[in-house]
């Protein structure tokens, strides 16, 4: 079956079956590589899109399940106003060590800080308790969500 998702801006046709993961769509079809794929049972974040700007867990959200939603990925985050703020604070901080988890903890960072433009620490420890770092970057990842809320 063909489906037609909207992923930053641009409409893609995508044969295959209807529970097929939308991250292996991104991944392995369109070729949007920066997110990741980690424990594939929506436990770690990694592959964390915004699906008309709520952070979803790409790895198990079938393509059948999406219509005519917008899917925002890491590649375009950046024209977002939040995202923007978001990325040059985690480069201003230094927040990333291997950077495998980083993609979906911005995407959940940019979606944090859109909904709420000055949250505090218990908004930002809700709004990030999915996302695993192993590298443990939590604090960094802390500061760097305050600074870009008070940019
Ligand atoms: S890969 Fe989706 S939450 Fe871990
Ligand atoms: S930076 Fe390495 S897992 Fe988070």
């Amino acid at each position: 079956m063909t489906f037609v998702i909207k992923v930053n801006g641009s409409g893609h046709n995508v044969d295959g079956d209807g529970d097929t993961p939308l991250l292996w769509v991104l991944r392995d079809v369109l070729g949007m590589t920066g997110t990741k794929f980690g424990c594939g049972m929506a436990l770690c974040g990694a592959c964390t899109v915004h699906i008309n700007g709520e952070p979803t867990r790409s790895c198990i959200t079938p393509i059948d399940s999406i219509g005519k939603s917008e899917v925002t990925t890491i590649e375009a985050i950046g024209k977002t106003p939040a995202g923007a703020k978001i990325q040059k604070a985690w480069l201003d901080r230094e927040v990333v060590q291997c950077g495998y988890c980083q993609s979906g903890q911005i995407m959940s960072a940019t979606a944090l800080l859109a909904s709420k433009p000055h949250p505090t620490d218990a908004e930002i420890d809700n709004a990030m308790a999915g996302n695993i770092c192993r590298c443990g970057t939590y604090v960094r990842i802390r500061e760097a969500i305050k600074q870009a809320a008070s940019s």
